[in-house]
């Protein structure tokens, strides 16, 4: 990764510096400006996010994300990594789980 990678955090606008051993989430929490987040552990949903630009994985092989949702760019921040630039927009998923907080 860049060494000088950063997270733009929408609709907010924050940019955030990326290091390459951070999750999302731990940038945005390292910079003062979290995304919402409950069991760091990809599997509650609360800090869903879309990639609208750069490319992101997830540190685990099953993050609680549909297919559909996967395919549209919606990442968990705090087991996802970035490969450099990121632009992420917040916000929960059109794909509503039955039971899940919005
Ligand atoms: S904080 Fe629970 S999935 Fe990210």
């Amino acid at each position: 990764m860049n060494p000088q990678a950063t997270l733009r955090l929408l609709p907010q606008g924050l940019r955030v510096p990326l290091r390459p051993d951070q999750t999302l989430l731990e940038a945005t929490i390292a910079a003062g400006a979290a995304l919402p987040s409950a069991c760091r552990n990809g599997s509650c949903r609360a800090c869903m996010a879309r990639v609208l630009e750069g490319t992101v994985r997830h540190r685990i092989a099953w993050p609680g994300l549909l297919a559909e949702e996967l395919a549209q760019g919606w990442v968990l921040p705090c087991v996802a990594v970035a490969q450099g630039d990121v632009v992420l927009l917040q916000g929960p998923s059109p794909f509503a789980l039955p039971g899940a907080a919005a």
